[in-house]
């Protein structure tokens, strides 16, 4: 059983599967193989190029619509008010439903209009289009912005894994209930080479990269959505639930002091992640 993450503004499943590159059959495949093994949290984007797909493979399951959490994105370049409500409404039609869990703006762009962004994000919720709205790939300083805007978002999506800090974002997010889900949790797989990782998992019969899920999953507010295409990759980060609880302080401890400034998503449009 996949555990949940409740707090006033969201309830979330704490796993997900990522869907950044799983496009066309494979894609399908990936996210029809993850519902049967129980998955129901999907993570999607319209720059992903695979809504299509992944809503095949959600009409193939038979998983109830109620029983899933569907997140899509609108990227930075469409960020006027018609654009987000027409990015919407296409991600609403390849994904074969009538509402997203959960609405994000995948990337802040330099010289956006966030008040208009943030009255049409309330607008397509209160309309229905979307049960939640929230952002991805914000500082600290866009969050504050947002915030004195009067915009209350349910999620924060950010790259956070044990080789990267996000301390100041979740500092700011589990006092306000916001949901923060770690992209990259894996460092795209490149945390299976990490010695701490796997010496920790050498103790508990594990791999490095359910001890790297495992970390993140037993944080407070924190969800995860490791991407895997193949089954038995599913598999394995859905054992990292069961690993969380069997962590020892030491080893809490000995991921908490490795160096975490190895950011690994960091396009020419990113924003400055030091804007405080
Ligand atoms: N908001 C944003 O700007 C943003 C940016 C990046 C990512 N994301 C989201 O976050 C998701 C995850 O991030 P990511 O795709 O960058 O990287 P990731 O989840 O950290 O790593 C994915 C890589 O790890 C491999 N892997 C997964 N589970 C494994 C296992 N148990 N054993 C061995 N290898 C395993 C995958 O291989 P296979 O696929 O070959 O199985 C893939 O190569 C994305 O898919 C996307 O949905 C969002």
């Amino acid at each position: 059983m996949i555990p949940v993450l409740k707090t006033d503004r969201i309830t979330i499943p704490k796993l997900g599967l990522g869907t950044w590159k799983l496009a066309g059959a494979e894609g399908q495949a990936a996210v029809e193989s993850a519902l049967s093994l129980g998955y129901r949290h999907i993570d999607t984007a319209d720059r992903y190029a695979n809504e299509e797909a992944v809503g095949a493979a959600l009409a193939a399951s038979g998983v109830a619509r109620q029983e899933l959490f569907v997140t899509s994105k609108v990227w930075w370049d469409n960020l006027a008010p018609e654009a987000i409500r027409r990015s919407l409404e296409g991600s609403l039609r390849k994904l074969g439903t009538d509402y997203l869990d959960l609405f994000l703006v995948h990337w802040p762009a330099p010289g956006m209009d966030l008040p208009a962004i943030l009255r049409t994000l309330q607008a397509v919720q209160a309309e229905g289009r979307v049960r939640h709205w929230g952002v991805s790939n914000f500082p600290p300083g866009l969050m504050r912005q947002l915030e004195e805007l009067g915009g209350a978002p349910a999620c924060l999506q950010v790259e956070y894994h044990a080789l990267l800090s996000q301390a100041r974002l979740l500092d700011w997010c589990r006092p306000r209930g916001i949901a923060l889900t770690a992209y990259s949790p894996l460092g795209q797989g490149a945390l299976a080479e990490q010695p701490v990782l796997q010496g920790i998992a050498a103790r508990h019969g594990a791999t490095p990269l359910q001890v790297a899920l495992a970390w993140l999953l037993r944080q407070e507010n924190v969800v995860v959505i490791p991407k895997a295409a193949r089954p038995a990759s599913q598999r394995a980060n859905l054992e990292a639930i069961p690993l969380a609880a069997a962590l020892t302080p030491e080893d809490v401890a000995a991921i908490d002091a490795l160096p975490k400034d190895w950011r690994r998503v960091t396009p020419d449009f990113s924003p400055n992640w030091n804007f405080l």
